[in-house]
């Protein structure tokens, strides 16, 4: 069923297209109303980092009211992240993803996501599906670490809410189960990362995620650990790891 794009709501300009989907949400806007904006004054990313976003890219957020328990809503991230991966490949970019959900195309950054959920009384209300990609031109303040697609913003979009739908479907039907075996094809290979694992640090090689969501970290002597997810930090791919670092 086709339900992402049900209503749009398109702006010239506004803080974060993710703040605007919020107001949308709370005053009963439908699962899979889209706001997408020229550029944005204040676009956000994780962990309070800002994202660049001159005209020319791709500003989207997506009201989502899948039928799911609060904590079920972390792991959609993946779903989302393999959605935009697959966007970028069906224009022939080498896309692959970098835990949590950064879409990369030679180790440069293509796209963000940035998942925001609302709730009331504990139950889920909605989620916000923010999704930045740069588009024509690379943003200037990130011209060292990011790279663009040259596609049509709206032809882009278009194979972006296919993508979605699909993925978004598949996790809320089957679970996190189902999307793992997509999710782990389309990592990054050679990302390097450091846990923490009672209170010290361990380096290796993220080699994977398990059934469950653990990342699967190799150390130097090759033994693979199951770490959480809250405990990792990834480090750019051509990163140097001392075995003890
Ligand atoms: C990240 O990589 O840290 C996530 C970036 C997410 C950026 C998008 S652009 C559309 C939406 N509005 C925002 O303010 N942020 C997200």
């Amino acid at each position: 069923m086709t339900w992402l794009g049900c209503q749009r709501i398109e702006l010239e300009s506004c803080a974060s297209t993710n703040d605007e989907a919020a107001r949308y949400a709370r005053a009963g806007a439908s699962h899979g109303t889209l706001v997408i904006a020229e550029r944005q004054e204040a676009g956000r990313g994780r962990e309070g980092r800002a994202w660049a976003s001159p005209p020319g890219g791709l500003y989207v957020s997506a009201v989502m009211r899948p039928p799911l328990p609060l904590a079920d809503v972390p792991p959609m991230t993946l779903a989302i992240g393999i959605a935009v991966c697959d966007a970028a490949r069906a224009f022939g970019a080498p896309a692959a993803l970098k835990w949590p959900n950064d879409v990369l195309v030679a180790d440069k950054k293509l796209a963000g996501i940035l998942v925001e959920t609302q709730s009331q009384g504990g139950k889920l209300d909605s989620v916000i599906v923010g999704i930045g990609v740069n588009l024509g031109i690379v943003p200037e303040a990130v011209a060292h670490r990011a790279t663009a697609l040259q596609v049509d913003r709206e032809t882009f979009l278009a194979e972006l809410v296919a993508q979605l739908e699909r993925w978004v479907d598949r996790y809320v039907a089957c679970g996190l189960e189902s999307i793992i075996p997509a999710w782990t094809e389309r990592m990054a290979r050679g990302l390097s990362a450091i846990a923490q694992i009672a209170g010290a640090p361990l380096a290796g090689e993220l080699t994977g995620i398990d059934r469950d969501g653990s990342l699967l970290l190799k150390d130097h002597t090759g033994t693979v650990h199951r770490v959480r997810s809250g405990d990792v930090e990834v480090i750019r791919p051509d990163a140097v790891l001392s075995p003890t670092a």
